[in-house]
């Protein structure tokens, strides 16, 4: 469907360029005329084709909403054949019964699994809202949970490629139908964000909870959750979206230890 617009879009200007050499074929001046009509006729053709095709690049700024039709001609498809039948283009469309703020990570989750792989390069503002530095929304609400910058929004969307696939730590949780806000809450992560032990231990229970399961059979001292270095941040070891390490391993080279998440 780009080819489609992109196309309409070059037809647009070939018309325009041959009225415009036929009419005026020898006078220079008037083709500079002609040539800035094309430019004019361009830039009134961009925000109705152009933009409005290519929901794969970031505009860096609000917009009207672009249409899942690009890309899913019948929205039905793409959805369970128990789902109830659905009519409209744009994630207004699905707000009213999946209301914001109300309980439903299934839905938000599939939604950035199925869009947010990188290789797919569908843009956050196919159905959110977002102005540099003011506001990210929320589809269906004027409520911004975020105000990130351009540069801020190249780090949350490589943090987010790393959930929405490969193999780190935020993957694994992707995979058990895990999203952002079950780790950093319902605003957009910054950049430098982190997750307290209290958010990982509400799901996986106590430091003892952790030794006891990863207790080694054959050396049971050398346990990464129960060692002379105490109850340190988890994140010392689990990182989400970058490879985890081990930090033990930093002098005891000797030890065999692996961790989930890590290279
Ligand atoms: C730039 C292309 C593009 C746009 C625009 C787009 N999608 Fe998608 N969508 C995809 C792709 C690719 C998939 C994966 C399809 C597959 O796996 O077969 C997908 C999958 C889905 C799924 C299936 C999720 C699942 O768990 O199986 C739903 C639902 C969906 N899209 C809804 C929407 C809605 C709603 C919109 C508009 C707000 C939208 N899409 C806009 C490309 C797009
Ligand atoms: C008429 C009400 C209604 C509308 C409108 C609606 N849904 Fe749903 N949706 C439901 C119900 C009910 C369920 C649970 C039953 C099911 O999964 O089939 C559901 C479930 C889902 C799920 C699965 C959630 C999970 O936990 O796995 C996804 C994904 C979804 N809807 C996407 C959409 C999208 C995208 C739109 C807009 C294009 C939309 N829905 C519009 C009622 C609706
Ligand atoms: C296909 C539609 C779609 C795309 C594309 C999309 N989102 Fe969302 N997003 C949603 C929906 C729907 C919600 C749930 C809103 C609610 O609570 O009703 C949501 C919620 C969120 C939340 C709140 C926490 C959560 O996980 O529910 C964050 C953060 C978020 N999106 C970030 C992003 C970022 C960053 C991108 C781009 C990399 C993105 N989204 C792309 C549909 C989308
Ligand atoms: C909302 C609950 C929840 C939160 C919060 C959470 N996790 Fe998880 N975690 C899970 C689930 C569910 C899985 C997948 C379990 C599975 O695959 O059986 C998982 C998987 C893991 C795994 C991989 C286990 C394996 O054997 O592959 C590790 C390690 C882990 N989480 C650590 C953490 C850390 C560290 C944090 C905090 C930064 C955290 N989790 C936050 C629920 C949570
Ligand atoms: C010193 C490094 C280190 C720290 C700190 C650490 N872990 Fe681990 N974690 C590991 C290693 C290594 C494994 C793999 C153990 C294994 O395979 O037996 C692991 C495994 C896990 C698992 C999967 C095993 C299971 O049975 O659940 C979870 C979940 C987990 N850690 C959560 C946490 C949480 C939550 C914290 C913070 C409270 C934490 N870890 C702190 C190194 C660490
Ligand atoms: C399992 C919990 C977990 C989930 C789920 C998760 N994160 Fe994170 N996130 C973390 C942890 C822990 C850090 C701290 C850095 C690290 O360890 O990788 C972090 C850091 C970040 C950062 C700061 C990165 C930087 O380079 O400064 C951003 C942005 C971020 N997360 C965005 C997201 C987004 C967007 C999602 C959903 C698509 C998400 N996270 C899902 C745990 C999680
Ligand atoms: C900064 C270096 C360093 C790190 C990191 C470190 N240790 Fe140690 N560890 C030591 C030193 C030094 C000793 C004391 C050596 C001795 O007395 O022979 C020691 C002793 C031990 C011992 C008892 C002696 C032995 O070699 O069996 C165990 C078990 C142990 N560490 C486990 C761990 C575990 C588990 C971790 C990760 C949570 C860890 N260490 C991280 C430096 C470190």
């Amino acid at each position: 469907m780009l080819l489609a617009k992109t196309t309409k879009g070059k037809n647009l200007e070939t018309r325009c360029m041959r009225q415009s050499i036929r009419k005026r074929e020898t006078e220079g001046f008037m083709r500079r005329q002609a040539l800035l009509s094309v430019l004019l006729l361009f830039l009134v053709a961009c925000p109705l084709g152009v933009l409005g095709a290519s929901p794969n690049k970031e505009a860096g700024g609000m917009r009207g909403k672009p249409s899942c039709m690009e890309c899913h001609p019948d929205i039905s498809a793409v959805l369970s054949s128990s789902h109830p039948k659905v009519a409209g283009k744009t994630i207004d469309s699905c707000t009213s019964c999946h209301r914001a703020g109300k309980e439903h990570d299934g839905y938000s989750v599939r939604l950035h699994r199925a869009h947010g792989d990188p290789a797919r390069n569908v843009a956050c503002t196919v159905c959110h809202a977002w102005s540099p530095g003011k506001s990210f929304f929320l589809p269906a609400t004027r409520i911004s949970i975020g105000a990130p910058s351009k540069d801020d929004m190249q780090i949350v969307r490589k943090a987010f490629a790393t959930w929405a696939s490969g193999s780190y730590l935020a993957a694994l949780h992707q995979k058990g139908n895990i999203g952002c806000s079950q780790c950093h809450g319902k605003q957009l992560p910054k950049p430098d964000d982190t997750v307290e032990n209290g958010v990982c231990c509400n799901c996986h229970g106590s430091y003892e909870d952790l030794a006891k399961r990863t207790m080694p059979i054959d050396f049971k001292d050398r346990n990464p959750h129960n060692s002379h270095y105490g109850q340190i941040a988890c994140t010392v070891c689990h990182n989400a979206h970058t490879p985890s390490k081990v930090l033990c391993l930093d002098c005891h080279s000797n030890f065999k230890m692996t961790i989930p998440g890590g290279r």
